[in-house]
């Protein structure tokens, strides 16, 4: 049975993310990003033509190593996000993940504002996503909905805190995620939403069975500024900027051994993504940037965008002489300012 005023609840929430995730990316902002750098060898630049895409985890190979992350489902206005990234993902190749399903379970009408995701893309790689709290057999179920190749399970304490309908006893997350990789039957990405984490968790989420992780960082889309928004109170606005960017997280974490790490928050432009892959990414993804762009320019221009943005990793990939993504790892990298004392205080060479 489903409970009208939680339906209704429910509903408000997706479309106040949407609206004031898109509001956070109307200009581009400072991020970690920033303080890596590549050194330039004008000699050690490769031939474009030689240069591959692919990315290979052990639970997927994807021609392309960006994918649009995670967001929305639940509503008419979000089935028509959905319907224009699925099309923009069929457009590009780039694997796509839906919004958190958990609404599926209690109100079967959502379930073509998700399904538009497999239906308008039915080649394209396909993660379906739920929260930690939901039963194997759910998790199954919404996998099953969106005939998903993957499934996401978000870990987002410091956004749940602030939500007032959010949840307050995190303590069951690690058995259930267990039995959720035990049970789903695809891969299993973790991820967070924007508030990073830690070499710990990593270490965790591997003793868990988990071998995807999605180190999401602070300094995009910040959901604990806009769960605050949402209230009346002001919230808990101070938390704004809350944790660890994608940078620090993909330094702290890798190697972890058996984790397969993937890098998203505040990614900008196609030296992000390089940036990221070069610090141990198996992969990019970008959500707000690309909502954004979608809202206020259109389908078209974000198909475009991604185009460019996949032409232009293969094209810095040639100037650093990086012929795979995996060679980014080898490429010299300076680390400055922040990230350079964030290495030092953590214990990082
Ligand atoms: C998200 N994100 C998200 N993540 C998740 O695992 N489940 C979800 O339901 C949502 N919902 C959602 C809605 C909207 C409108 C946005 C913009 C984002 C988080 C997303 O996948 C990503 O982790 C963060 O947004 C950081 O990346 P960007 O937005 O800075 O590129």
């Amino acid at each position: 049975m489903t409970d009208p005023g939680a339906a209704a609840q429910d509903a408000r929430r997706k479309d106040d993310h949407v609206r004031l995730a898109s509001e956070q990316h109307a200009e581009p902002r400072a991020h970690d990003l920033d303080h890596v750098r590549f050194l330039n060898h004008p000699l050690a630049a490769g031939d474009r033509s030689q240069v591959s895409l692919r990315t290979r985890a052990q639970a997927f190979t994807w021609d392309v190593p960006l994918y649009i992350n995670g967001m929305t489902g639940g509503t008419a206005h979000t089935e028509t996000i959905n319907r224009a990234l699925a099309l923009a993902a069929r457009e590009t190749g780039v694997p796509i993940a839906s919004g958190s399903t958990g609404i599926l379970h209690r109100e079967p009408a959502a379930i073509p504002s998700f399904r538009v995701l497999r239906d308008l893309n039915p080649d394209g790689f396909v993660l379906a996503n739920v929260n930690a709290n939901l039963t194997p057999a759910q998790a199954r179920r919404s996998v099953e909905i969106l005939e998903a190749d993957g499934l996401q399970v978000h870990i987002n304490p410091a956004q749940e805190i602030v939500m007032p309908e959010g949840d307050r006893d995190f303590t069951r997350w690690a058995e259930n995620i267990a039995a959720i990789v035990d049970g789903v039957g695809v891969p299993v990405v973790v991820k967070e939403v924007g508030a990073g984490m830690t070499r710990g968790t990593v270490e965790r989420l591997r003793d868990l069975g988990v071998t995807t992780v999605d180190v999401s960082g602070r300094g995009g889309t910040d959901f604990t500024a806009i769960e605050s928004a949402r209230r009346d109170d002001g919230g808990m606005d101070y938390l704004a900027g809350w944790g660890q960017s994608a940078v620090e997280g993909l330094l702290d974490a890798s190697p972890v051994e058996g984790v397969d790490l993937l890098a998203s928050g505040g990614i900008r432009h196609p030296l992000d993504v390089v940036r990221a892959l070069a610090l141990g990414a198996t992969a990019v993804g970008v959500a707000g940037g690309f909502l954004r762009l979608l809202l206020t320019e259109g389908e078209a221009a974000l198909v475009a965008r991604i185009h460019a943005w996949l032409t232009q990793v293969g094209d810095i990939m040639t100037l650093l002489g990086a012929t795979t993504v995996a060679d980014l790892r080898h490429v010299d990298v300076l680390l400055t300012g922040p990230v350079r004392e964030f290495c030092d205080l953590r214990g990082i060479d």
